[in-house]
């Protein structure tokens, strides 16, 4: 039986909601026919917003939404995408799929969906083609209240007061698909566009974020702290458990046709996170000592091959229980890292890549992941406490990967959550779970399990769902539950 410790003596961090945030780029049918069909749609829609997919993202309470990319970022131009929607500028989106963009979906729109989930706005500017003026103005449309070309600019569009922008990103990829830029060359942009991102309302400062590295490029974030770690609020890090360049080693992309060597290996990939992120940290120590700089990981999730059929350009893929595993794990490591992590943005809410969200006309189904952040939902804006789990390893591998991987927190009424991934697709798992100087009274527990391949369609939409776990007892004030092979469960404990 593999012992569970937790303690709720030892508070560590807030676990900032935000971590549990998402992606929205203008890529495929993430925005347009995912999130936005427009007024005149036959689909049920407010605004133009889908209802059935707003009110879905409301119920798994999504916090913040990043928009509008994503490389589409570095090639947007605002100024196209607002004003009476016939006369907007159409161009074609280069990134993803050439396909025609008629900025329909705009800055009104994207607040409007903010409104409706009921989440937080992330803008992200374009430094790879765009001007410090341009990126100037966006911020005056959308945060001065006052009287200005902008503000005007705005009202004249139909919207009084300003909109409130938690978090502003200074480019993206500017590594690459922004700008092919060295760090030092990224530095100093962001040092002068950051400049003009004004602050003109007291009740919205905004919290700037600067384009941090892909991967394990620990260099780009030591240069880019060196020179401008100053000037910032955040760090972002991107990492996908991109599987694509392993076909040469006979490994299946497909999200869904797949051996279970093939899951353990994305399962590896994705839990390398781990030692991604601890590294960047020790970088961000050394250059950021005062801790004065948060880690901010605006794109991570699964990127498999296409489904069959579908434009490569669109990165539409399903969604198994592997994905669940991989969401599972990764949050787990996200909440273990809040002191530094206040932000994570899941890449893409709708139709793209790892979405918790699949559309097709006027059908909606969800995902694995989706249950898999509904479920973790009671982590946010909780204390993560200590807590520690003793595992084997799962899968045959040189490269490690624990059976067991968890994180606790603690609630503001002292309820303590308490979510536990069992990697194995085979082997189930006898945990016994204590809590230090407090006996067990109550637990409800909730659990998300099934095949490593296992996903749902638009006609079976319930394939994977999350049910009541009862697979426990309560014994001398412990928790012995028995977790089943590849499955995310949850303890709600008093
Ligand atoms: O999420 C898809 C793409 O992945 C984003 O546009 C880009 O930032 C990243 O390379």
């Amino acid at each position: 039986m593999e012992k569970y410790l937790i303690n709720p003596n030892q508070k560590i961090s807030k676990i900032n909601k935000d971590i549990y945030g998402h992606f929205s780029e203008h890529l495929g049918r993430c925005i347009y026919e995912g999130l936005y069909v427009g007024e005149n749609s036959e689909i049920d829609n407010v605004n133009g917003m889908r209802s059935d997919v707003v009110n879905a993202l409301k119920e798994m309470k999504l916090p913040v939404l990043r928009w509008p990319g994503g490389c589409f970022a570095d090639e947007y131009h605002w100024k196209d995408g607002i004003g009476e929607k016939s006369a907007r500028k159409k161009m074609i989106n280069t990134h993803w799929g050439g396909v025609v963009e008629d900025n329909s979906f705009g800055t009104h729109e994207f607040f409007e969906l903010c409104s409706q989930i009921g989440c937080d706005a992330y803008i992200n500017g374009n430094v790879g083609s765009g001007t410090v003026q341009e990126m100037s103005e966006w911020v005056e449309y959308m945060t001065f209240g006052g009287l200005s070309p902008m503000s005007e600019l705005r009202r004249k569009n139909g919207r009084e007061e300003p909109w409130r922008v938690k978090y502003f990103g200074v480019g993206n990829e500017n590594w690459g698909c922004g700008g092919n830029m060295t760090p030092e060359f990224y530095a100093n942009l962001y040092r002068r566009f950051q400049t003009y991102v004004r602050d003109y309302d007291r009740d919205n400062r905004i919290y700037r974020i600067a384009c941090g590295p892909n991967a394990s490029d620990y260099n780009w974030t030591d240069k880019v702290l060196q020179i401008a770690g100053n000037k910032m609020n955040g760090l972002s890090l991107h990492y996908y458990t991109d599987m694509r360049g392993r076909r040469k080693d006979g490994f299946s992309c497909s999200a869904t046709e797949f051996a279970t060597q093939d899951y353990y290996e994305v399962l590896k990939s994705a839990y390398r996170i781990e030692e991604i992120i601890s590294r960047h940290i020790d970088v961000m120590n050394v250059r950021d000592p005062q801790r004065r700089v948060d880690l901010i990981v605006d794109e991570w999730g699964t990127w498999f091959d296409v489904e069959p059929g579908t434009n490569p350009g669109f990165l539409y893929q399903q969604n198994t229980m592997r994905d669940a595993i991989v969401a599972g794990l990764t949050l787990n490591i996200f909440n273990k890292h809040s002191d530094r992590i206040k932000m994570a943005n899941i890449a893409q809410t709708v139709n793209v890549l790892q979405a918790v969200v699949l559309t097709d006309g006027e059908k909606m189904l969800l995902t694995p992941t989706y249950h898999i952040f509904k479920m973790y939902a009671d982590h946010q804006n909780n204390t993560l406490l200590g807590s520690y789990i003793t595992t084997p390893d799962a899968g045959e591998s040189t490269r490690p990967l624990p059976q067991l991987i968890e994180s606790a927190s603690m609630a503001e009424d002292g309820k303590i959550i308490a979510t536990v991934v069992n990697t194995s697709d085979c082997e189930k798992a006898a945990i016994s779970c204590q809590v230090a100087d407090r006996a067990v009274k109550q637990v409800k527990a909730q659990t998300l399990c099934g095949k490593i391949g296992d996903y749902n369609t638009f006609d079976s939409k319930e394939n994977v769902k999350t049910a009541e776990f009862t697979d426990f007892v309560i014994k001398n004030g412990c928790i012995e539950a028995t977790l089943s092979p590849c499955s995310v469960t949850k303890f709600v404990i008093e």
